[in-house]
């Protein structure tokens, strides 16, 4: 992802509840320990979804994962955690960790297919709607 990219992903995020603005995306570009990745088009003309995470020693947060509702089930979030599981092993990442809304059933349905588990719960995490939070965690080392 790069400046360039911002408009298009600010377009998806505005899609899904309690979006990220502007600046929080541009900020993310800036920081060390961030790590973003885009899925496109073949013709490389439209930004498909995208995936924003952090990573501090040996342990990844997933903090955005979203594909343009007009693209969605066509693979494109498979693609970006097949992606991003494969550069995280190779920068020595153990662990992967991530929330979701209790209510998002597909998103669970695609990590559950992808090998994480479900190990608590965060009481009023979200806002706008306010919504309890699933926290789930993967294992990078099988
Ligand atoms: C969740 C989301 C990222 C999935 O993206 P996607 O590109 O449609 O997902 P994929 O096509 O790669 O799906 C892979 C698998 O995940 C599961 N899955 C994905 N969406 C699902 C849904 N709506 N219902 C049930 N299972 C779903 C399925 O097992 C699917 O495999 P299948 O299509 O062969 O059955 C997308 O729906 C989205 O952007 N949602 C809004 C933002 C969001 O909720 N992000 C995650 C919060 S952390």
């Amino acid at each position: 992802m790069t400046a360039a990219d911002l408009a298009a992903v600010m377009a998806i995020e505005r899609q899904n509840p309690g979006p990220w603005n502007t600046s929080q995306l541009a900020d993310e570009l800036g920081q060390s320990l961030s790590w973003q990745w885009i899925a496109r088009s073949s013709d490389s003309e439209r930004v498909l979804g995208y995936i924003i995470g952090r990573t501090v020693a040996d342990e990844a947060e997933i903090l955005r994962l979203a594909v343009d509702a007009k693209h969605r089930r066509c693979g494109v979030a498979q693609h970006l955690l097949q992606h991003t599981f494969t550069e995280l092993r190779r920068n020595g990442t153990l662990t992967c960790f991530l929330e979701l809304r209790v209510g998002n059933i597909g998103a669970r349905r695609l990590y559950e297919k992808n090998g994480f588990q479900s190990i608590g719960i965060r009481y009023n995490y979200y806002q706008s709607p306010d919504e309890d939070a699933f926290v789930m965690t993967k294992s990078l080392q099988e």
